[in-house]
């Protein structure tokens, strides 16, 4: 059986005009687009698609139309935590209309277009060789379609949200050149934060992509019985100066968010009051600051 390495041209898909046309068509959208912000971090687990989805809540609430792009192609999370994972969505000759959250937030995930439940993504390679290379390949496409092909109308912000590892930044920033600028999420933990330093150095010295700051989450717990604040990692450890300066917010543990996130509910929302939806709202603030937008 021959390979897509072995084809000695295109067999005629006219693959290069169809990539060229789908990247103009990205480009064409993104002049709505006012600011485009990513959302990463170095390693998974720490919060990027919960404070993806209540930063753009909390945009929505101050009256920007926001878009979200869940750009964790195979890990998709943000159509389940932001309440529309039962969406269908609605094509029209010039794209796909995105799901619509109770807020009034779009957004365009993998999630929305899988069929079935417990349906993985799976990239087919020819060889073990060749799949790494056809994974990146593949999942860079899906993101400029995603971009491209959806409907966004004029957007305020557009979030993405990234998945784990610094590798899928260069991606990103080639899809978009004139990228508003990344969040860096981190826990308060030696580990995360000597990748939130790799993935800094990245984005500002490789990239030359625009460093809005970095959100430490899950960084401490609220005890429920006495008020008193206690951590939840390493308690003995003082981020560094350069990590302070550049950090939008602290954002603490919360088994209601947690909750909210599993019921596809807003937290900042439904509990305006809490010290994780305050520290949320002023990340979300400092954003708006960052463009020099009104809040
Ligand atoms: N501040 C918080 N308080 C309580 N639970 C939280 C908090 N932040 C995140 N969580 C929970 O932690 C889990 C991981 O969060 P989330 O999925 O947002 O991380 P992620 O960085 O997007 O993960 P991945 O790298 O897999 O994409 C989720 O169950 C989420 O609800
Ligand atoms: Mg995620």
């Amino acid at each position: 059986m021959k390979t897509y390495t072995d084809l000695p041209s295109d067999a005629g898909s006219n693959i290069i005009g169809q990539v060229t046309a789908q990247a103009n068509r990205l480009q064409q959208r993104l002049t709505s687009v006012k600011h485009t912000v990513a959302v990463m971090s170095g390693k998974g687990g720490v919060g990027k698609s919960s404070l993806t989805a209540n930063l753009a809540a909390a945009l929505t609430l101050k009256g920007n139309t926001v878009g979200v792009v869940d750009a964790d192609i195979n890990g998709p999370t943000l159509a389940k935590m932001m309440g529309v994972r039962t969406a269908t969505l609605e094509y029209t000759p010039t794209g796909v209309k995105p799901a619509i959250t109770a807020l009034g937030t779009k957004l365009i995930s993998m999630d929305l277009l899988l069929a079935e439940d417990d349906a993985p993504v799976l990239w087919n390679a020819h060889s073990q060789k060749d799949a790494f290379t056809w994974r990146a390949t593949m999942e860079v496409g899906a993101l400029r379609e995603f971009i491209a092909d959806t409907e966004w109308g004029n957007l305020d912000y557009l979030l993405l949200d990234l998945p784990p590892g610094t590798d899928r930044l260069p991606n990103v920033a080639e899809l978009i050149p004139n990228l508003g600028g990344i969040v860096v999420v981190t826990i308060p933990s030696e580990v995360s934060q000597l990748i939130v330093k790799k993935s800094v150095t990245m984005a500002r010295d490789i990239l030359k992509v625009p460093i809005i700051g970095v959100v430490e989450n899950m960084a401490f717990y609220i005890c429920q019985h006495c008020g008193e604040e206690e951590p939840l990692f390493s308690a003995d450890e003082t981020p560094d100066t350069a990590f302070q300066q550049t950090l939008l917010g602290s954002i603490p543990f919360d088994p209601r968010l947690a909750h909210a996130n599993d019921n596809g509910t807003p937290y900042i929302d439904k509990y305006p009051d809490t010290p994780a939806s305050k520290a949320l709202v002023q990340v979300a603030k400092k954003i708006q600051d960052f463009f020099g937008e009104k809040t």
